[in-house]
């Protein structure tokens, strides 16, 4: 009879061996909570598709901002939905746009104690729902949408935010972006880059959450998902050009690409667990065929395990607390 020369099962025998021997610990100060707010709205409003999320008017924000902080997540991600959209998305770059609102009540609410970023792009803003404004041909124009990321930048920077998200997948957007904030004097608000952010049927419970009006796809700008060379491509690009952190998006099924960006990049980089993601945990938990908590938490070690810095996930508040109790 021959015996296994080594026996990995040794590390595996008790509790105690299996924390001590952990290769990543996940932390609350690395969870990043998506938050939506919707102009007009008071209190909360649950997000069907989301189960546990829901809109909050801007009345309801500091509440959702203190428990966020007490429970020690690293941040926040905010957007908003307005009343009123239009071809070119005005209402994102107004001072008095919902979402320029939202940043000022949740900094103040934040308080220092977390770090306040917000979305970055038109898709909520316009009424056609693409991530840019359209040229004549009804394709999405790259170099004319840079023009107003550049303004809506200034509006969320002057209204507090210290991190914007830009998530439209427009070429050139982190540069365009980070050389209007230099002009204007706001160098030290940081830019996170949405790298490589794949075109992703995941997305689905997001668009109900920002009532998006979108016909059609986003396929000419975010990412095949068939392509995982193209994601060093992207990060490569939004680090050169200054983005300060880097992410990919979705999470789960692109820890592949994840793994090689945070294996090339010299800047803090994200995973997003998006809301497809998110809502597949919490319907399979409800017919009791998988754990919640359990299966939220594999999601945010595996993630952290494939290279990710920092986690997006809307179970962050709850996770936090998990992740105490286990630690
Ligand atoms: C678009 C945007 C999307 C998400 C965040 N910002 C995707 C989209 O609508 O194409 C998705 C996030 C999620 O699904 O949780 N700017």
């Amino acid at each position: 009879m021959t015996f296994p020369q080594r026996r990995p099962r040794r590390l595996r025998t008790t509790p105690a061996m299996r924390r001590l021997v952990r290769e990543v610990r996940p932390q609350p100060a690395q969870l990043v909570l998506p938050l939506f707010v919707r102009e007009g709205l008071t209190g909360s409003r649950p997000i069907e598709s989301l189960p546990g999320v829901s809109q909050h008017g801007l009345d309801s924000l500091p509440a959702v901002i203190d428990e966020a902080a007490t429970a020690g997540i690293g941040g926040v991600m905010l957007f908003a939905i307005p009343d009123v959209r239009d071809a070119t998305g005005t209402q994102a770059c107004a001072r008095d746009g919902i979402l320029n609102l939202a940043i000022d009540v949740a900094a103040k609410a934040a308080d220092g104690r977390l770090v306040v970023m917000a979305d970055l792009c038109l898709d909520e803003f316009t009424d056609h729902g693409h991530c840019g404004v359209l040229a004549d041909d009804g394709t999405v124009d790259n170099d004319a949408t840079l023009e107003i990321y550049g303004q809506m930048a200034l509006a969320q920077a002057r209204a507090g935010a210290h991190v914007l998200g830009l998530s439209g997948m427009m070429d050139g957007q982190v540069s365009a972006v980070r050389a209007v904030l230099d002009d204007e004097g706001f160098t030290d608000t940081s830019l996170l880059a949405y790298s490589a952010k794949y075109a992703s049927a995941a997305y689905g419970p997001f668009r109900d959450a920002v009532e998006s009006q979108l016909v059609g796809d986003r396929k000419t700008y975010q990412m095949d998902p068939a392509n995982r060379r193209e994601g060093l491509v992207e990060a490569s690009l939004d680090e050169t050009e200054g983005a300060d952190f880097l992410m990919v998006k979705p999470a789960l099924p692109y820890l592949d690409v994840l793994a090689d960006v945070a294996a090339a990049s010299a800047v803090p980089v994200a995973a997003y667990h998006v809301s497809g993601e998110y809502s597949q945990i919490e319907a399979t938990a409800e017919r009791g065929w998988i754990e919640r908590r359990a299966a939220h938490l594999e999601a945010v070690t595996s993630m952290v395990r494939a290279g990710a810095d920092i986690v997006m996930t809307y179970a962050a508040v709850e996770a936090a607390q998990w992740l105490k109790e286990n630690s």
